[in-house]
């Protein structure tokens, strides 16, 4: 049975090599997943898949039903979540292509349902964020990532989250630095925040697509971000493949 799930950002809606044994729509308290799991194996090890944007990549970020993801995945038994996301690169070393595994995140979004623990009948719960992502996850996509030849792997950083769907103001940007952001993107929390309440091990891997607005001295090139999309999604696609046999292993 699958213990680790993969939550697969833009750009990252299937995993062509995973072998498929069956798919789930499941039902949670706070309503519908972003799309069924998709549970299966890749490379031997087992593993449940879910597409965070949907099937066809219409959900975005801010209406993205994150308690219903990671709620779907505790119900079907998933202690491990790597998380996919593209971002755009703050830091100098988070250029584009690079994969940067980070280990600190500030939320900057509003409007979320961002808890589980939402004034209903069960007893608030305050959950340590200290250190938001797992560190035994980390440590095997570094180590994966490490064992690909001219990938630039990124190890720790802190993820910006802001609201989207539009991309940052220059001015943002600066803001972000300043507040110690090495990159920026739009879905690291709550989703984050949602596994820690759950008690699931989260690790994030930040496809870096785009320098962040400002960063270059111009605006951002909206068309350059399909490819760059393609490139470091499958970038992501091989560190997995290579991490989960230490990442699934408890
Ligand atoms: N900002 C926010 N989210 C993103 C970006 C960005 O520049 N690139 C990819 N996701």
């Amino acid at each position: 049975m699958a213990t680790l799930a993969i939550i697969g950002g833009t750009g990252f809606t299937r995993l062509p090599d995973l072998t498929v044994t069956r798919r789930e729509m499941v039902k949670t308290p706070f309503g519908a997943p972003s799309c069924p799991l998709v549970f299966g194996e890749l490379g031997g090890t087992p593993v449940a898949f879910l597409a965070r944007h949907g099937s066809s990549h219409r959900i975005p970020p801010h209406r993205i039903n994150y308690r219903a993801n990671l709620w779907a995945l505790q119900s079907v038994g998933i202690e491990r979540v790597i998380a996919v996301g593209a971002v755009g690169g703050i830091a100098t070393d988070c250029v584009t292509g690079a994969i940067v595994v980070p280990d600190q995140i500030i939320d900057y979004t509003h409007g979320r349902d961002r808890t589980y623990f939402d004034g209903g009948d069960d007893p608030v719960r305050h959950i340590d964020f200290t250190e938001p992502y797992d560190p035994s996850l980390r440590r095997a996509l570094i180590d994966a990532a490490g064992e690909i030849a001219d990938l630039t792997i990124v190890d720790g950083g802190c993820y910006g989250a802001m609201e989207g769907p539009r991309l940052e103001t220059a001015a943002e940007i600066r803001r972000l630095a300043a507040d110690g952001c090495t990159v920026v993107g739009m879905t690291g929390m709550p989703e984050a925040a949602l596994a820690r309440e759950l008690d699931l091990a989260y690790a994030s891997l930040a496809v870096v697509v785009n320098p962040a607005a400002g960063t270059d001295g111009r605006r951002v090139d909206i068309d350059a971000m399909p490819d760059a999309i393609e490139r470091g999604m499958n970038s992501a696609r091989e560190v997995i493949a290579r991490a989960l046999p230490a990442a699934s292993a408890r």
